[in-house]
């Protein structure tokens, strides 16, 4: 719990933030389970750096695990016409991620699945995106190494340890309108390309 409060209030860049307030129990399926990360956006303008470093091309076939409002999936079918997933254990993320693939007549190209995603066969992607937290893209690793090689994989904001990204940008989205909370903080992507180079161990760790 402390180091999820403690990843939220690095991303955030604040403490309180509500944004990053306590992830909610959920019901799913027959079982509640609680959500291993609240919902926090992309902004728009990092959702566009991600699918341009994912270097897209006809036939890709993108997954979103935890989808949120399904921004990823909706911009990456409607500006490359390629096929998304989005998975999500909250029924309120895949109500709104639904919406999203409506109003933007994407229905064709994406599909929105209530799932937790460390329940999810990820080998039919050739790309991934991710906005969840260290330790949980690390919990993922299993999963994201059967991927085909030269799968790409991108994450917002966190790394995976263990995994040598081969590329790291990082920006800022001020003045880009749309989401203003995000103006003073700068947004990191990392960017793997699967298999991926080991990455070597800290002293200590
Ligand atoms: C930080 S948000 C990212 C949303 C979106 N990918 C984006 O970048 O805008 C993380 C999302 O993961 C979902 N989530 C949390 N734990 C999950 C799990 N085990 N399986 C599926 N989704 C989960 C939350 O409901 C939330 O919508």
């Amino acid at each position: 719990m402390r180091a999820w409060l403690l990843a939220g209030w690095f991303v955030i860049g604040g403490f309180g933030d509500p944004l990053w307030a306590e992830p909610d129990e959920v019901e799913c399926g027959v079982e509640t389970r609680g959500l291993d990360v609240q919902f926090v956006p992309t902004p728009q303008a990092v959702v566009d750096k991600m699918l341009s470093m994912a270097g897209i091309k006809e036939g890709d076939v993108l997954y979103d695990l935890g989808c949120g409002d399904g921004r990823i999936v909706v911009t990456a079918a409607g500006r490359y016409g390629i096929k998304a997933v989005g998975f999500d254990l909250d029924p309120r993320r895949v109500a709104e991620s639904l919406a999203n693939v409506k109003s933007n007549s994407v229905e064709h190209l994406v599909t929105i699945q209530q799932a937790d995603v460390f329940a999810v066969d990820l080998t039919p992607a050739s790309v991934v995106t991710l906005y969840l937290l260290p330790k949980l893209n690390v919990r993922l690793m299993p999963q994201l190494a059967k991927l085909k090689p030269g799968s790409r994989i991108l994450s917002h904001d966190f790394d995976m340890k263990g995994a040598k990204p081969i590329e790291v940008q990082t920006m800022g989205v001020e003045g880009q309108g749309g989401d203003e909370e995000y103006d003073d903080i700068q947004h990191t992507i990392f960017k793997w390309i699967v298999p991926w180079e080991k990455e070597a161990a800290e002293k200590g760790r």
